[in-house]
């Protein structure tokens, strides 16, 4: 009896030590993300706070007979009755194929045999079910489908749209030749902000990897937008992770506010088995990537719905600190990506096995930035897999990603978290490695002149993990290069703010000098851009002596 009594005791004991330890060990409290640098400094529209989630018609409809009136009703009462619309899909986006032409006044028309009772009943029969209603269009005089573009006519579909009712408008790059993205995409925002209606600007660049200035990362944010980061995503394994790839590649532009955009998810169509619909799935929430639906949802299969509206993986999607997981550990196509969540010291982890065989994957607690102790969960299964010391490892089955919740304690200050591969120190950029590099003609030296050649549009990006504080640089536009008609101005981007733009400059503009501030800069990119997109003159600019001074 004395012994029950004893141990009962114990046992509270240890019960409640365990709930006071649990209760200040794992913290509930949210992070201040202006403190961390996920914020973006312009503004936040409340209807991007959050990557917008929905359905398009393309990736299942496309161009095809049933691009028509009936069955996009016929969507949109699934989308509610599915309890798609419930979870969070809100967006209903049509895509190409609903124009014909213009009338006489350049007013846009409806294709009268698909949609004889026009955009704006469609419109009102999906707000009247609670949903938001997209339209697709292109920057170019045509479509991808050779329908009439928008180009030249921004302003009016811009408006017409808003009298239609439309909520968010998908951009595309089709039908253009010598543009220049930035200046489209621009003339787009102004046309929206004129109308007074909130409407998402989706800068959806299809051919993006063939575009000379396509880094819509860089920008896209200034222009408060999503955008696309690679060419169309095809429902078969090796393309879910060509797009996730490149999509990653990009992780630290997207945030509140604008977001990467891994293109209309493919679940449920084409060749993906269960587990890579669910991997895709996945990985696209963990990417912080929008969710658009592109399932032929009237014949949708029980476990493709459990995927699609799987609360936990949404809310990973959706959590409010807005950051896009990044990759941490990769090895034989075994490969590690973290979410930051906004709760102090919660992590999205995904251990993602690409290859054909099972495969052991890890992850520490230091990999994550915490300290030793840790709370795992199974997102998909729901289930606690509880505490672990250091490590956590399980076998992952070919194609699947194995997301986890992992809860500790902050170790590491999230500014600087995770570390990045090739980092910069003090010093000259030309002496160090740039992450990425896009139209730079040459990296040369001559005598103590370090100079970066840049040709019409450039990017070139450097990781500086908000270890740097000052950059200074010269440029100017060398005779010995560039062709005396050469308009070109040279940009400066942290994160995707623009720390600096010079005007336009020529042969004959005198050599220019800035220091810049990049204190908490994580990714600074140096970019050119002509005056016009002339392709047949030589328009090349030079960045001499750029260097960062940096604490590490
Ligand atoms: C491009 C886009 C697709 C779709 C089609 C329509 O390929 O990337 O998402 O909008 O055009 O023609």
């Amino acid at each position: 009896m004395k012994l029950i009594f004893w141990l009962a005791l114990i046992v509270g004991f240890l019960a409640v030590a365990w709930r006071l330890f649990d209760y200040f060990y794992f913290s509930n409290q949210s992070y201040v993300s202006s403190e961390i640098r996920f914020e973006p400094t312009n503004v936040i529209h409340p209807i991007l706070e959050k990557p917008p989630m929905g359905w398009n018609s393309w990736n299942n409809v496309r161009c095809g007979p049933e691009m028509n009136e009936i069955v996009m009703r016929q969507m949109i009462d699934l989308l509610v009755e599915s309890g798609m619309r419930d979870v969070g899909y809100r967006y209903f986006n049509l895509d190409d194929c609903w124009q014909i032409g213009r009338d006489e006044n350049g007013v846009i028309l409806a294709d009268p045999e698909r949609f004889p009772s026009g955009i704006k009943a469609l419109a009102d029969y999906a707000h009247e079910r609670g949903l938001k209603f997209g339209l697709y269009t292109s920057g170019g005089r045509l479509t991808c489908m050779s329908r009439p573009g928008s180009y030249r006519f921004e302003e009016l579909d811009a408006q017409t749209y808003a009298e239609w009712g439309v909520d968010y408008i998908k951009i595309d790059w089709c039908g253009i030749e010598y543009l220049d993205t930035y200046t489209q995409y621009r003339i787009w925002r102004d046309a929206i902000d004129k109308t007074n209606r909130q409407m998402i600007l989706s800068i959806a660049i299809a051919n993006i990897d063939n575009q000379v200035d396509k880094q819509a990362w860089t920008w896209g944010r200034e222009l408060v937008g999503i955008w696309r980061t690679a060419i169309d995503l095809n429902p078969f394994w090796e393309d879910v992770l060509r797009v996730m790839d490149r999509n990653s590649l990009y992780a630290e532009y997207s945030g509140r506010g604008s977001w990467n955009d891994a293109d209309m998810l493919q679940v449920g169509n084409g060749e993906l088995t269960l587990t890579e619909n669910k991997t895709h799935f996945g990985m696209w929430a963990m990417m912080a990537s929008p969710l658009i639906a592109g399932n032929d949802l009237r014949n949708m299969s029980g476990e493709i719905k459990e995927i699609l509206t799987h609360d936990e993986i949404i809310a990973i999607n959706q959590d409010k600190l807005g950051m896009q997981a990044r990759l941490i550990k990769e090895e034989d196509g075994r490969q590690v990506y973290v979410k930051v969540l906004s709760t102090q010291g919660e992590r999205a982890v995904a251990l993602l096995n690409r290859t054909d065989e099972p495969q052991e994957i890890s992850v520490t607690a230091e990999d994550l930035g915490l300290h030793s102790l840790i709370k795992v969960r199974n997102v998909w299964e729901r289930s606690d897999l509880g505490i672990r010391w250091q490590t956590f490892s399980q076998a992952v089955q070919p194609h699947e990603a194995l997301i986890l919740r992992v809860h500790g304690r902050d170790k590491v200050n999230l500014l600087h978290y995770p570390v990045m591969i090739n980092q910069l120190r003090s010093g000259y950029l030309l002496d160090q490695e740039p992450k990425t590099e896009e139209g730079i003609i040459s990296f040369r030296r001559e005598g103590n002149k370090r100079m970066i050649v840049a040709d019409i549009f450039s990017d070139v990006r450097y990781n500086s993990a908000a270890n740097c504080q000052v950059f200074t640089t010269e440029f100017f536009v060398d005779p010995e290069w560039a062709d005396p008609r050469a308009e070109i101005r040279f940009k400066v981007y942290g994160d995707g703010d623009l720390l600096y733009r010079s005007d336009f400059m020529t042969i004959d503009s005198a050599l220019k000098r800035v220091s810049i501030n990049i204190n908490k800069v994580r990714v600074l990119n140096l970019q050119t851009s002509p005056a016009n997109s002339n392709y047949n003159i030589a328009q090349i600019g030079t960045w001499l002596n750029s260097r960062v001074e940096c604490s590490n």
